[in-house]
């Protein structure tokens, strides 16, 4: 049995088209169903539905023999104990910091303001920030990003932006794009020695899927 870790939304729906070319199909809708494994048309096959940032927990202690992240949850997991064999291209956007329209951004960093930093990622704010020189505050949260600038909580924040209207909606801007953020494959290493027969095909038929570029929006 291989069992494939994968988060409820974008992550299951943009993972469906590669395990399609996989000849894989998942039996389960999790928009309709409350189970929390999911089997497919292959008996040897299953998904597991967990939250988006536990997806490499699991893969590294071995709940699930391989996953699918974004490259956001893996920095601040750390990658340890993981195999990343392939960037699937899917659920692409980018890491920004964005400031309220009003926050003079260029002169707080200008002038070595002390910028407080509202985010929940942490791990790539850190290291964002040191490679500038800009010293932060670090205030960790773990949703809705938007309403720190707004609330007095934060001079800025460090989140995703893809289309760019959740910013817009809450009068933030972009004032500096860390990094593009697609997901990857992640697999635990020991499955891979162990259930090499029934795994590498998986990877082949991903990475031809990802080479025709068909898959991904
Ligand atoms: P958790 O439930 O663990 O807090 P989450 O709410 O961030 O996680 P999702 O919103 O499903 O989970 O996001 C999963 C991944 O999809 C993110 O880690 C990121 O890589 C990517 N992603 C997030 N927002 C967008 C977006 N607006 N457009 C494209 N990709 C995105
Ligand atoms: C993500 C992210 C931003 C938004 C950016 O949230 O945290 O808020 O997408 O996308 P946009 O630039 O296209 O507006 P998501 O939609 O995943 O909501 P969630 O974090 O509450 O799950």
């Amino acid at each position: 049995m291989i069992t494939l870790a994968l988060s409820k939304g974008r992550i299951f729906d943009e993972t469906l088209p590669l395990l399609a070319a996989a000849g894989i199909e998942v039996l389960d809708d999790p928009e309709t169903s409350r189970k929390l494994i999911l089997p497919t048309n292959q008996a040897q096959v299953r998904v597991v539905l967990v939250r988006a940032s536990d997806v490499p927990t699991y893969v590294e202690h071995g709940g699930a023999d391989l996953g699918v992240t974004g490259k956001d949850t893996l920095i601040e997991h750390g990658g340890q104990g993981l195999y990343q064999p392939l960037d699937l291209k899917i659920a692409q956007c980018r890491m920004s910091v964005a400031v309220r329209a009003d926050f003079d951004y260029a002169r707080a960093v200008r002038q070595g303001a002390r910028l407080k930093v509202a985010t929940k990622y942490t791990q790539i704010a850190r290291e964002f920030f040191a490679s500038k020189g800009v010293h932060v505050d670090l205030i960790k949260l773990y949703g809705s990003m938007e309403l720190a600038p707004l609330t007095g909580l934060a001079d800025a924040i460090v989140d995703l932006v893809s289309t760019g209207n959740t910013l817009k909606a809450n009068h933030l801007v972009e004032v500096e794009r860390i990094m593009d953020i697609s997901s990857r494959l992640v697999v635990n290493p020991a499955a891979l020695k162990l259930k090499q027969a029934a795994i590498r095909p998986l990877l082949d038929a991903f990475s031809q899927a990802i080479a025709q570029g068909t898959h991904a929006a």
